[in-house]
């Protein structure tokens, strides 16, 4: 492994492994903002196009679809969408500023709000607003989004509308794939939503988990998996 890959490995350890807390989670995201993407792309990031084609095969790519990013970072979920050919409307949502002024840049979102996501707590602005979907891609993870947000998604969804979230069922997210699986099967079994589609990602990142170095407590490939529901 390059050192170029260690060093953008040791950031994903320091937001997934050190960062306790909104504070210490928002500031590592907003140091990291301008060298994001760059970083993301060393590493062959390719979640968020995988999530964007799967959205818009359900969502389809029309002007009078609403897509909400949660959790949007840089905008790369976005970006893809964008060329993936989505004309409908498209806002962000993220808790780091910085990250948010990178995504802004790119003129690919109508709007873009920054808010610290907690389960319970009222996701946007607006509460009228409703969607035809929202995406949430890396972010329900250890020390972000907490699991139990899936509920909140609800909320701003149309009927019919559609969740789709990426989630890494890497060693460091035992714990919360556990509770996606216990959100799900309540929202399931309370006739709240239906599956559609889970499936692993190929390759989300197109590094073996032997070339992580051994200080970096996460792990790679094969790991990250598309969930996608639709709300009854
Ligand atoms: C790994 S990045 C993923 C960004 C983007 N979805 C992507 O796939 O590139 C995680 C993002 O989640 C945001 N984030 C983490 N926890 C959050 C929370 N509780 N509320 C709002 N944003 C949060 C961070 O600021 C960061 O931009």
């Amino acid at each position: 492994m390059d050192n170029q890959a260690k060093l953008v490995w040791e950031k994903c350890n320091t937001v997934y492994n050190k960062c306790d807390g909104e504070k210490a989670l928002m500031k590592a995201y907003d140091e990291w903002a301008t060298e994001y993407d760059r970083d993301l792309d060393v590493l062959n990031y390719s979640s968020p196009n995988q999530a964007s084609q799967c959205a818009l095969k359900y969502l389809g790519c029309g002007e009078s679809t609403k897509i909400l990013d949660v959790a949007c970072g840089t905008g790369l979920v976005g970006e893809f969408l964008r060329k993936n050919n989505f004309k409908g409307l498209l806002h962000g949502i993220d808790g780091s500023a910085e990250m948010l002024n990178v995504a802004r840049k790119k003129v690919i979102y109508d709007d873009l709000f920054t808010q610290f996501i907690l389960p319970g707590k009222p996701i946007m602005p607006s509460p009228s607003l409703k969607y035809d979907g929202v995406m949430c891609v890396g972010a329900i993870t250890k020390n972000h989004l907490d699991p139990k947000v899936l509920e909140d998604f609800l909320n701003v969804l149309i009927p019919e509308g559609i969740i789709l979230f990426v989630l890494s069922k890497s060693r460091i997210n035992v714990d919360v794939a556990k509770t996606v699986d216990e959100v799900l099967k309540c929202l399931i079994n309370s006739g709240k939503i239906e599956e559609l589609e889970v499936r692993s990602i190929e390759s989300a990142f197109q590094i073996e988990d032997d070339d992580v170095p051994n200080n970096i407590q996460i792990e790679t490939s094969a790991s990250n998996h598309i969930y996608c529901y639709k709300k009854k």
